[in-house]
């Protein structure tokens, strides 16, 4: 069986690799660097730098923690960066060299689907080439949205992948939406020392996270000294005098040295073959693909970002596994109820399953457990009190529905409640499970005990 992959981020390379443990014949066909966004302009070098600034936090203060630094500690926003490109080069490397010892062909090109076991590469050096294919996935992921209100320059008009590459610190930066990007590189620069104001059109930042998350989030922004504009929309961005000035909705101006756009991602679904191949399109622009990630072309799949749900890289790689296994004979469909995910801000945070507000539209009678992390031992020794653990629960039998940390460690704390969401788990079940003492870990059970009002460390409600 031979299986062509167009594109090599987390959702193909992922694919590749178990196809060619299945024993495939494999070619993956990468336009720009394996690892693709996550790699390569997302997840890794985002958590790279915050690793350094993160460092710096901790720093300012030590005197706290009864040590003393003789002389000055500053940050260097070249060397952060040169880290950062010391770290990918290592995990690219490691993914090229996975491909070697499976035998999987990476061809260095653009890739465009044929039609059902077709696809033709454009190589780096301008030859073209025609690969026959008995399955192919389409992996091609997605960029940052660029619109004409304010297309990118990549000087002071920036998207996230041009604000990985800055040298210098900015004094001053605007950041146009406060999703999931615009927050990560808000507690990223803040900690460099950069003014920063974030203008969102919603009512909440991180609006797809729980309502208490979002609020606790915007406290600790606050607390950070990092401006926060809700309700608010930049319709216009102008390069003025060395400066860039974004006119908001009630027609007030924003001035500041760069502006961040991080108002979403574009499918990358331009000139890859799917109109000449017939594959079909939903209203977003995305992939249409079925559970078994197949389009509607037989023998062809689209996995990951290009495909338009949970824009994740964990999301994508089970999407490329699934695919495989699906290409290979076998029948499994993705099942997206249990699909953690990690917000890299300070503190991070981490949730799985339905939100307060979900379980209720969806009819649920639920029961909810809450436990700050202000009251855990460990928190203070470590000295990080803030965040707490939400728990939602269904009244009718204790089984958790959705999970909402926080707090520190938050992005992997979350994992405890994916499995037990997983197997079905109730609260009863968490509190019951014996967590080691002084964890973080303790904030889960503590919060799963409050569900029925017995959690140890909360003063009884009144
Ligand atoms: P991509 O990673 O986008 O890879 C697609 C690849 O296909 C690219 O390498 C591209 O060059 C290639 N390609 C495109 N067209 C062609 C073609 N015609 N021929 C050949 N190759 C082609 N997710 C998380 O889970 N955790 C995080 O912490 C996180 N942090 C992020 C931080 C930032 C700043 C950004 C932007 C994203 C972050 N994400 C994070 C999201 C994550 O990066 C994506 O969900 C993930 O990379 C999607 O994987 P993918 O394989 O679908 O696509
Ligand atoms: P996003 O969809 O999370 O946030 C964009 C925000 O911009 C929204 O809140 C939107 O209301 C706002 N917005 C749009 N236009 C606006 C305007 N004109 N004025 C003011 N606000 C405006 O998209 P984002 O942050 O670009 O991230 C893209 C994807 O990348 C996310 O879906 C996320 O899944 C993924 N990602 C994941 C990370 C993680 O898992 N830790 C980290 C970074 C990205």
């Amino acid at each position: 069986m031979k299986i062509v992959i167009i594109g090599a981020g987390p959702g193909g390379y992922v694919a590749g690799i178990r196809a060619g443990q299945l024993g495939a014949k494999v070619i993956v066909i990468e336009d720009t660097e394996v690892g693709g966004t996550c790699l390569n302009r997302g997840c890794i070098p985002t958590k790279a730098i915050i690793a350094s600034t993160e460092m710096l936090e901790k720093i300012k203060d030590v005197q706290e923690y009864g040590l003393e630094i003789k002389g000055e500690v500053s940050a260097s926003l070249d060397r952060i960066i040169e880290r950062k490109e010391k770290v990918v080069g290592t995990l690219v490397k490691g993914i090229k060299g996975l491909f070697k010892g499976l035998g999987i062909e990476l061809i260095e090109g653009r890739g465009k689907v044929l039609g059902s076991g077709k696809v033709w590469a454009i190589l780096k050096d301008g030859a073209q080439k025609e690969i026959d294919a008995d399955k192919i996935i389409i992996a091609t992921g997605s960029r940052p949205l660029n619109i004409p209100a304010f297309p990118f320059d990549g000087e002071r008009i920036l998207s996230s992948d041009d604000i990985l590459g800055l040298k210098e610190i900015p004094k001053g930066l605007i950041i146009i939406g406060a999703g999931v990007i615009g927050c990560e590189f808000a507690t990223i620069f803040r900690s460099l020392g950069t003014e920063i104001t974030m203008v969102e059109m919603l009512p909440h930042a991180v609006s797809t996270e729980d309502e208490e998350i979002s609020e606790a989030l915007e406290r600790e922004l606050k607390k950070r000294k990092i401006k926060l504009i809700l309700n608010t929309k930049v319709e216009k961005v102008i390069r003025k005098d060395g400066d860039v000035v974004a006119t908001l909705t009630d027609g007030s101006e924003i001035r500041a040295e760069k502006i961040l756009v991080s108002i979403g991602r574009a499918f990358n679904t331009d000139n890859i073959g799917l109109e000449e191949s017939g594959i079909n399109k939903g209203k977003r622009g995305e992939i249409l693909v079925n559970e078994r990630m197949e389009t509607n072309i037989p023998g062809i799949y689209a996995i990951g970002d290009v495909i338009g749900g949970m824009m994740l890289a964990h999301v994508a790689s089970t999407e490329g596994l699934i695919a495989v296994e699906n290409a290979l004979g076998g029948n499994r469909g993705m099942d997206y109820r249990v699909v953690p995910s990690g917000i890299f801000t300070s503190p991070e945070i981490g949730s799985v399953g339905l939100r307060e507000k979900d379980a209720i539209q969806k009819g649920y009678d639920i029961k909810i457990g809450r436990f700050p992390f202000r009251a855990l031992g460990k928190a203070h020794a470590s000295g990080e009190i803030s965040g707490i653990v939400k728990i939602v629960t269904d009244a009718k039998d204790d089984k958790v529905l959705g999970v909402h940390i926080i707090g520190p460690h938050a992005t992997d704390l979350v994992h405890e409640a994916a499995l037990a969401m997983k197997m079905g788990g109730t609260a009863k079940d968490i509190a019951r499970t014996i967590h080691a003492h002084p964890t973080f870990s303790e904030a889960i059970m503590e919060a799963s005990e409050d569900v029925h009002g017995i959690a140890i460390h909360i003063p009884k409600k009144s």
